[in-house]
């Protein structure tokens, strides 16, 4: 990359297709480093002028190619993963099959949307609660700028796609307005939070844009921009957990230990399974959602893999007393040996 690229937000932004997958920025964060922490921090903060994007600058929503038409081979599931494993799916009509995959779609946009509002409001409180000077304000901002973006992509691409997708029930409305409080009271518990949605949407759309030869191209494009940015969120998350959970008192430690399986199992369940919802409107016999999810062993698979980062973080903080151990392997989080 050329120093006039890199100076010129557009002219990076407009390049990402042909790029390989941007890396974390990674930096050890030993416990008590301040200054390997605040210099990770300031390289953060620098990379998020140097490459970012806006929704509706950076994507060509009205260009031909970027349409989304229900009808379009490009949302027909794959026959080796989630429903794509049932012969139900298959003796459906074709254009039956097509406008689930883009309901599917769509919904992960949905509840991605729904992630980054909660994440936001969780940062902002995490933001008011720092003193003047703080490096970390200035990324909370950077971070909430860039979310309010994908918010904006996601929901517009939801928009297009003309899915009628479901909200959260009360119960997880109420759940949501919790975390997002953890900002200020808890912020060890926001970031694992964090890591928890970004970590399995990052590996989903990192699988997807390195396997899937002929993704739509709206879909590539949004993929790659939240790829792209994701790497900065991850890498904060990491190093503000392995700067500040050493200093935790023993019942917060323990108290982050136990929630944190029990934060990992609602989100999976929200991200990587059909809405009841979805469910009902194409019912989905029981018998095929066990083989797509329930009893798939591929399935489970897939997020224990979207997982790992955050359980070998938490092995590293010593995060896995009995009691958090025994939640991870009950909700099917912990790879069988
Ligand atoms: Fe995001
Ligand atoms: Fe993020």
């Amino acid at each position: 990359m050329t120093a006039a690229t890199e100076s010129n937000p557009q002219s990076t932004s407009a390049s990402t297709a042909s790029e390989p997958l941007p890396e974390e920025l990674t930096m050890a964060v030993e416990a008590g480093r301040e200054d390997a922490y605040f210099a990770l921090v300031d390289r953060l903060n620098a990379a998020s002028v140097r490459k970012r994007f806006e929704c509706y600058r950076d994507i060509e929503w009205d260009a031909p190619q970027m349409r989304i038409d229900p009808m379009d081979p490009h949302w027909e599931s794959s026959r080796d993963r989630g429903l794509g494993k049932t012969d139900w799916y298959w003796s459906l009509p074709e254009t039956t099959r097509r406008e689930m995959g883009l309901g599917s779609v769509a919904r992960f946009m949905f509840v991605g949307s729904i992630f980054e509002n909660v994440l936001s409001r969780g940062l902002l409180q995490f933001a008011s609660r720092l003193e003047a000077g703080s490096p970390e304000y200035r990324y909370a901002y950077h971070e909430v700028i860039e979310e309010s973006h994908h918010s904006l992509m996601f929901r517009e691409f939801v928009d297009r796609s003309g899915v009628a997708v479901q909200g959260l029930s009360s119960t997880m409305t109420a759940g949501a307005d919790r975390v997002s409080g953890f900002g200020r009271e808890f912020p060890e518990l926001l970031f694992i939070f964090a890591l928890g949605g970004e970590d399995p949407i990052d590996y989903a759309q990192r699988r997807a844009l390195e396997e899937e030869a002929d993704m739509h191209p709206l879909v590539e494009r949004i993929s790659r921009i939240h790829v792209t940015e994701e790497a900065r969120h991850v890498s904060f998350a990491r190093a503000y957990l392995r700067h500040n959970v050493p200093k935790l008192d023993k019942n917060r430690r323990h108290e982050l230990a136990v929630a944190t399986p029990l934060i990992l199992s609602q989100m999976a369940g929200l991200m990587m399974r059909p809405s009841q919802a979805f469910i009902e409107r194409y019912q989905i016999p029981q018998e095929a959602v066990d083989i797509a999810y329930t009893n798939n062993r591929d399935h489970k698979v897939r997020i224990q893999a979207s997982l790992e980062k955050i359980r070998l973080l938490c092995d590293e903080l010593e995060l896995l007393p009995e009691q958090a151990l025994d939640l991870w392997k009950q909700y099917e989080l912990w790879p069988e040996a």
